[in-house]
């Protein structure tokens, strides 16, 4: 504080008691509209209590539900809150992403900032802005400096409530429960949830569709949802080890709360909202971040082919990777991820984050050898950093770490936080190690630090065992994707697997959150069948096994968004199945646009993209346990014009259980406008690329 400072305080804080004086005592209520009017929120004041209510064509979806802070040290802003002023915004911009699910994205809404000033203390204020958009709103605290909240501030609560109704369905995964996000999504009446983690989605009795999540979530803890009485949820803010839930200064700005409304499940996966609640590029020109494909010595060591580290059969060798770099120049992916390929991974590595090095390769891992023949051959080594969630470990060997995937050429680096939820690991300035939350502001400002240190070095990362995504990937374009749901990987090992609905449900709850590296692709549908390499290495139980038909497993790469796709199977296996395998080779990662045509939460899904580069379109189906005949509208093609649909769709007989393999590739000529007809067998789907013929 400057010495001027100190009589400004002192008459702000005159004027400030002044105002609270004269506020209103009646109660005040604003409204908000979405520009194409369907949706409001009305905010209010009554009986001094900031609350917001939402509706969609008139009817209720959030009841009126309190908003608020608490911090330790501070008067909070929750009772005797009366609205002081409010300004009014719209905008109607369209920005254009580097890469994306579409290049161009609208952002069309209206504004609403609403200042509350406190009636009883000292004098407070807080604004919370809202933004109503055609398919949903988001709202923000901005705590503006003021002599009342002056020096460090303890967020202790956030006192945002959703009262979303009890008997309103509900899916979503528990927030509380060792595996992070990691859980095959719940589906309750909301009334009967204690705990989720965000995106929440909800459906009402009348069909209306809805979800909670967050936006631009930056140097604060997630949000997470916490049942405060059957069908009103409270804002649950992650705690630092031994509180508080939030260290911050005054003025600062919280994370948007989101709630995506549609009258129908697909309305949900059409918005953008998350994207446009956070802010512009911040990395300047970006050309170096490049979607595209990836195999990589991985999937062998979850179906115990090969091991991480030196106890089995070592998977990361220079000569192994040189394997994977030839089976992707051959077949066109732009990347090969390697794992196990340093010093850390012998024995216990879940157990002995503190002994991973960064630097320093196996013995029989030559990296800048593997680096330089991935690049003779127009291909680049994936790199990979398990930290088992030890951020001390790791944040002492960022920039060295970083420094060296810069030097062998590596363009994107995968990162893992392999531990419980609660444990990653803080060592303070005192070497007193403390145990956090992945989704803790310590974590959230962890993650943020590198990719700002992967983006000096025109690195992209894609992490797993991540804080979940809340659309940063506008604001720092190199956070390409991650993990933050149950991929691939829980086929191999999990008990139990996936089961035939996960994939439905995905497209409706974590999705909505942005891209998920699932990893799809397998063609070996039955790993756990062959006998064991090694006594050492036995294979896990044969009945976890991707519970899908193969055609479905290809139907995920249009389904599931990411701009880096795995091929996540063996060379071997991919060429034992080269007409199959086709489908992965021509489809795209990168897309101009994204329409979701159909689905159900957690039972079927259909979406059209087409190409960003080549202009093609591909669509993907998917269904869960039953089978389904799907009519879909080829209105996203050209009215009237033929094209050629290379068509990859479950046979007659095709069953995930009984018979996965069934799949019938074929040509078809079809026009657009028109409309196709297809069979989806049990966990079944189908991919298709459309290619136009010539008029
Ligand atoms: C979990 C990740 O999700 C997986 O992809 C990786 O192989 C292992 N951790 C080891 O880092």
């Amino acid at each position: 504080m400057t010495k001027h400072w100190k009589p400004l305080v002192a008459l702000a804080t005159i004027a400030w008691a002044a105002l609270a004086a004269t506020a209103p005592a009646l109660a005040e209520s604003l409204t908000l509209a979405s520009p194409d009017g369907q949706i409001t929120v009305t905010v209010s004041d009554d009986e001094g209590q900031a609350t917001y209510a939402v509706a969609y064509r008139g009817e209720t979806v959030i009841a009126p539900s309190k908003l608020g802070l608490l911090f330790s040290e501070h008067h909070g802003l929750e009772r005797g809150l009366a609205i002081a002023g409010s300004t009014r915004d719209s905008s109607d911009t369209t920005w254009e992403q580097p890469w994306g699910e579409r290049r161009l994205v609208r952002d069309r809404h209206n504004e609403l900032a609403v200042t509350f000033a406190a009636s009883r203390g000292p004098a407070r204020r807080m604004v919370v802005r809202f933004r109503a958009f055609d398919t949903g709103i988001g709202f923000r605290y901005e705590i503006p400096e003021q002599p009342a909240l002056e020096g460090d501030l303890a967020i202790v609560d956030e006192l945002t409530q959703f009262a979303v109704g009890e008997d309103t369905a509900m899916w979503y995964t528990p927030s509380d429960e060792f595996n992070r996000y990691e859980y095959i999504t719940r589906t309750g009446p909301a009334g009967k949830v204690a705990n989720a983690h965000t995106p929440a989605t909800f459906r009402k009795a009348d069909g209306i569709h809805f979800a909670i999540h967050e936006a631009a979530l930056v140097d604060y803890s997630a949000m997470s949802l916490g049942a405060l009485r059957p069908g009103t949820f409270e804002a649950r803010l992650r705690s630092w080890q031994g509180g508080p839930k939030v260290r911050t200064k005054a003025p600062f700005k919280s994370p948007w709360r989101t709630v995506q409304v549609a009258p129908d499940a697909v309305g949900l996966i059409n918005s953008d909202i998350i994207l446009n609640l956070n802010e512009p590029n911040k990395l300047g020109d970006v050309s170096w971040v490049e979607p595209g494909k990836y195999v990589g010595i991985w999937w062998a060591m979850h179906i115990k082919d090969r091991t991480w580290g030196r106890d089995g059969i070592h998977g990361a060798t220079t000569e192994e990777a040189k394997r994977y770099i030839d089976f992707a120049a051959k077949n066109g992916f732009s990347g090969v991820l390697v794992e196990g390929w340093n010093i850390g991974w012998d024995g216990d590595w879940f157990n002995n984050g503190d002994q991973f090095n960064f630097t320093q390769a196996m013995p029989d891992f030559d990296i800048a050898e593997v680096g330089r023949y991935a690049r003779s051959k127009g291909v680049r080594l994936i790199g990979h950093h398990e930290t088992s969630a030890n951020i001390t470990n790791y944040e002492n060997q960022l920039e060295a770490a970083l420094d060296l995937m810069e030097k062998v050429g590596v363009r994107v680096v995968k990162t893992g936080y392999v531990a419980d939820a609660g444990d990653a690991v803080r060592i303070d300035e005192k070497g007193i190690r403390h145990y956090e939350w992945h989704d803790s502001q310590f974590m959230v400002r962890h993650h943020l630090k590198v990719v700002q240190e992967a983006a000096r070095r025109h690195i992209a990362i894609d992490a797993h065992e991540p804080v979940k995504d809340t659309g940063l990937r506008r604001t720092y374009p190199n956070w390409m994707t991650r993990e933050g749901a149950r991929g691939m990987e829980f086929n191999a090992w999990g008990s139990p697997p996936n089961p035939p609905s996960h994939e439905a449900m995905l497209a409706f709850t974590r999705m909505l959150a942005g891209p998920m590296d699932f990893t799809p692709g397998i063609f070996d549908l039955r790993p756990n069948e062959r006998p064991p390499l090694r006594p050492v290495m036995p294979r896990g139980d044969p009945a976890n096994r991707p519970q899908t038909t193969l055609a479905k497993q290809l139907a995920l790469y249009v389904v599931l968004y990411s701009p880096l796709q795995m091929a996540a199977d063996l060379p071997e296996n991919y060429e034992a199945r080269p007409d199959a395998f086709q489908f992965i080779k021509d489809v795209e990662t990168d897309w101009e646009q994204s329409i979701a045509l159909a689905g159900e939460v957690g039972e079927y899904v259909a979406f059209a993209r087409q190409g960003r580069k080549s202009k093609n379109w591909f669509l993907g189906a998917l269904t869960d346990e039953h089978p389904r005949d799907l009519t879909l509208p080829l209105d996203f093609l050209e009215k009237g014009r033929r094209y050629t649909a290379e068509i990859y769709r479950d046979g007659p007989d095709a069953d995930w259980d009984t018979n996965p393999y069934d799949i019938v590739i074929e040509k078809k000529t079809v026009t657009g406008g028109e409309t196709f007809a297809v069979h989806l067998a049990s966990s079944g789907g189908v991919a298709v690329r459309f290619l136009p013929m010539a008029q």
